[in-house]
C-alpha cells in the first residue's frame, strides 16, 4: 500500500495481519466497499455498511459455507470441512437458523451458569498459582486459552480435563484452516483436526446416550433423539462450533487485550493501582481488539452499496475490526481508553447471529485481568516481539511470553 497509487490491499499478507488498522482506514476512507480479489469477496469498512451486513440477513445471507473456498480448484478436497461448516448455526438463515439457535441458547441458561463468577474467579486463581514461583510464563497458552477452555469446555459443556491439549492442537489448527484460505496445505490440516474433534464428540455423545449426565451434551442428545429437534450431525457440529469458536475468540480476546494494555502505559499504571476491571473497561478491550475480525455472508440478491454493485452470490465480509476503529463514530478510535463512555462496538456481531457466549465472555474477562493484575502486579512483556497468528478469521497471537519479578 503506499500514497498516490491505487489502493490495492491484500487483508491474507503478513502485513496485514500484524497490524491491520492502517490499510482499514485507508479503506474506509478511499474505497469503504472494496473487492477483495485474494479473498473473493467484498470488504466493508465503515460501521453503517458493517452493521447493514450484520444485520440485514434478507440481503446479506449467512450461507456462506462455500464462499470461504476461494479457489475453484480447492472444492473437490473440502468437502468434508464445507459439508460440516454448512451444519453450523452461524452458517445458517432462517427456519433453520432460529432451531438451532435456540438450542444453542441452552447452553447458557442460569442453571448452567450457577456460580459461574465463583467458578472462574476459582479457575483464574488456580492457574495464577501454577505459574506465579515460575517468574514467567507463554501467557497465551497457561492463562488465555487454558481459563475459557477449563471453565467453558469442562465446567458447562462438559470435556473431559485431561483432553484439553488434544483439543487446544485440533482447535488452533482448524482456527487456522478458516483464516488462511489461500493455503490448500493448512486447509487439509484444518480438515484433519477437525475429524479428529467430530470422532471425539461422536464418542462423548455415544458415552452419554449409555449414561446422560447433567451436560450440555446430554441436552443435545436428548434433543435429537427424544425430541427430534435437530440430528445426530448437527449435535456434532453445534459442539464443534461452540467449542472451537468460544476458545478461540476468548482466548485472543485475553491476550491481545494484555498486549494493548501494555502498550498504554497508563492502562498499566491505572491497573497496577487498581486492578479492576468494570464493565466500561471490559467493553473497550473488547473494540479495541475485535478478534472476530471478519464475519463472512453472501449476496442473497444483488445489492447496491456505496456505488458499487454486489452481485447475488458473491462473498462479503462487514469487517467488525474496521467498524470498531470508524473514527465517525468513536473518538480517538485507535486509542484504547478503559473509561471510554459512548461504546456501541460491534465485537460481539449484530443481528439474528449477535454471539451466545457473550454473556459468559463479558463475565470472564473482567475477572481474568483482575485475577492477572493482582496477583502478579509487576508482569510485563518478556521481549518487544509479537507473534502474530497470520489468521483473518481469529485475530491473535500464538505465544506471548511475559515474566514477572
Ligand atoms: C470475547 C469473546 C468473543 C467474541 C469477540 C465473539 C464474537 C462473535 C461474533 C462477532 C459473532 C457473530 C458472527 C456472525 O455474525 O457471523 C459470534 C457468534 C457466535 N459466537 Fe461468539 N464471540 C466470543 C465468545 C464466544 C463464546 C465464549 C462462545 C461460546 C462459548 C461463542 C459462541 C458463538 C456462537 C455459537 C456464535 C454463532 C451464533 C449464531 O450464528 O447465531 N462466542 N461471536
Amino acid at each position: 500500500m503506499s500514497q498516490g497509487q491505487k489502493l490495492h490491499v491484500n487483508i491474507l499478507s503478513p502485513e496485514f495481519q500484524i497490524d491491520p488498522h492502517p490499510f482499514l482506514k485507508r479503506l474506509r476512507e478511499e474505497d469503504p466497499v472494496y473487492w477483495s480479489e485474494e479473498t473473493r469477496h467484498w470488504l466493508l469498512t465503515r460501521y453503517e455498511d458493517v452493521q447493514t451486513g450484520l444485520r440485514d440477513a434478507a440481503r446479506f445471507s449467512s450461507q456462506s459455507s462455500e464462499t470461504f473456498v476461494v479457489r475453484e480448484e480447492f472444492m473437490q478436497h473440502l468437502r468434508p470441512i464445507i459439508t460440516h461448516f454448512s451444519m453450523w448455526a452461524v452458517m445458517k438463515d432462517n427456519p433453520e437458523h432460529k432451531r438451532l439457535r435456540g438450542l444453542i441458547n441452552q447452553a447458557f441458561r442460569p442453571e448452567n451458569l450457577k456460580d459461574i463468577q465463583l467458578r472462574a474467579r476459582q479457575t483464574a486463581e488456580w492457574l495464577i498459582d501454577q505459574v506465579q514461583d515460575k517468574g514467567e510464563m507463554d501467557f497465551v497458552n497457561d492463562y488465555a486459552y487454558a481459563l475459557p477452555a477449563l471453565l467453558f469446555s469442562v465446567e458447562i459443556l462438559g470435556m473431559d480435563r485431561a483432553d484439553l491439549p488434544t483439543f487446544k492442537k485440533w482447535s488452533v489448527d482448524l482456527a487456522h484452516a478458516t483464516g488462511r484460505i489461500d493455503n490448500l496445505e493448512i486447509m487439509l490440516k484444518g480438515q484433519e483436526a477437525l475429524l479428529g474433534m467430530t470422532d471425539y464428540i461422536t464418542r462423548a455423545i455415544q458415552s452419554r446416550i449409555d449414561q446422560p449426565r447433567e451436560d450440555f451434551i446430554s441436552f443435545l442428545v436428548k434433543a435429537w433423539r427424544e425430541e427430534n429437534k435437530l440430528t445426530m450431525e448437527e449435535v456434532v457440529a453445534q459442539m464443534v462450533l461452540l467449542l472451537a469458536g468460544g476458545h478461540t475468540t476468548t482466548q485472543n480476546v485475553i491476550s491481545t487485550g494484555l498486549l494493548a494494555i501494555f502498550k498504554h502505559p497508563e492502562q498499566v499504571a491505572r491497573l497496577r493501582k487498581n486492578p479492576e476491571i468494570n464493565r466500561q473497561a471490559a467493553e473497550e478491550i473488547y473494540r479495541y481488539t475485535s478478534p472476530a475480525q471478519a464475519p463472512t455472508r453472501i449476496a442473497a440478491c444483488d445489492i447496491e452499496l456505496g456505488g458499487k454493485l454486489i452481485k447475488k452470490g458473491q462473498g462479503v465480509m462487514p469487517m467488525v475490526v474496521s467498524a470498531n476503529r470508524d473514527a465517525s463514530v468513536f473518538e480517538r478510535a485507535d486509542e484504547l481508553l478503559l473509561d471510554r463512555e459512548k461504546n456501541p462496538h460491534l465485537g460481539f456481531g449484530s443481528g439474528n447471529h449477535v454471539c451466545p457466549g457473550a454473556f459468559l465472555a463479558r463475565m470472564e474477562i473482567p475477572i481474568a485481568f483482575e485475577v492477572l493484575f493482582r496477583r502478579l502486579p509487576g508482569i510485563r512483556p518478556k521481549s518487544n516481539h509479537e507473534d502474530w497468528n497470520m489468521n483473518l478469521s481469529f485475530r491473535g497471537l500464538s505465544t506471548f511470553p511475559v515474566v514477572w519479578s
